[in-house]
């Protein structure tokens, strides 16, 4: 009977990634620090979903880790019922694609836009001539805002941090992965394009069922833009719900104090 019940669960109810008891302890003894405490959660797919909290909550920490840019201390993150870290890093990062915080630490200053972009194409193993790459990417860039012909043979260094962060949204709309797992994707955009940006990223993910963990500390945003929200304070996941519930009826006293912050919220999504 259990059996039955498996094989009949639909895709969508399984889940895409799942993290369990998620652990990250820096340094040892006296400067010990508990970035990430014990923290559970899945995400299905082609659902957009907000981790949310503020400055050194641990929100970087665990989207490091989901990326296998860090080892945990303790715990499992399986994706697509297998442990990632039995996964080929290749199939893994065509699967999973993250577009950083910092948008420096993610560029190689030797390489060119265009070296940059072109990974995307040998990571999804796509091998079509160089002119029609060479389109895709201008196409990609030019529908970030971003002018490729004065910019595709720069060097990070010569971009602005806008434009870096532009960039790896180019890239990650060339690679379309299963899960973007996007860290304050648009904090370094003016605020006159970021819901141009973002409305491009939910578009995408609606018409590939590509999911997004968006990483923030804007409530607005996390509920403008996602299905469900994780609240983390101090390392731990304290509330988790969808988008509305959250909003609506809080039971956290720290989820209340974020909301507590943005009195108008309500009355500002209500509007449209
Ligand atoms: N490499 C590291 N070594 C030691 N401590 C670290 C390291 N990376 C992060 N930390 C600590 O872990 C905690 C969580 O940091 P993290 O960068 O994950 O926070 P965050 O929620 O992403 O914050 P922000 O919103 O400012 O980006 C902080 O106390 C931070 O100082
Ligand atoms: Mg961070």
């Amino acid at each position: 009977m259990v059996l039955a019940n498996i094989v009949t669960q639909p895709e969508s109810a399984r889940a895409l990634l799942r993290v369990e008891n998620l652990t990250k302890i820096f340094g040892s003894g006296k400067s010990e620090v508990v970035a990430v405490d014990n923290v559970s959660f899945s995400i299905y797919r082609g659902e957009v979903i907000s981790l949310l909290g503020e400055s050194g909550s641990g929100k970087t920490t665990a989207a490091r880790m989901l990326l296998r840019l860090s080892k945990p201390t303790k715990g499992r993150i399986s994706f697509e019922g297998q442990e990632i870290n039995t996964l080929k890093g290749i199939a893994y990062w065509r699967n999973v694609q993250m577009i950083f915080q910092d948008p420096f630490s993610s560029f190689n200053s030797f390489y060119s836009v265009h070296s940059f972009l072109s990974k995307a194409f040998r990571l999804t193993g796509d091998y079509s001539s160089e002119s029609e790459q060479r389109a895709r990417m201008e196409q990609s860039m030019e529908s970030v805002g971003l002018n490729a012909e004065e910019l595709l043979f720069k060097r990070p260094h010569e971009l602005s941090g806008g434009q870096r962060q532009r960039l790896m949204i180019a890239r990650a709309l060339l690679i379309c992965p299963k899960l973007l797992v996007a860290d304050e994707p648009t904090s370094m955009i003016d605020a006159s394009s970021r819901v141009g940006i973002l409305n491009m990223l939910m578009d995408l993910s609606r018409k590939h069922k590509m999911s997004i963990l968006f990483i923030t500390h804007d409530i607005g945003l996390a509920y403008y833009t996602s299905d469900r929200l994780l609240i983390m304070n101090e390392g731990k996941i304290v509330e988790e719900g969808s988008a509305e519930e959250v909003v609506e009826t809080p039971s956290h006293p720290y989820t209340k104090r974020l909301l507590a912050d943005v009195p108008t919220l309500r009355k500002q999504w209500d509007v449209e």
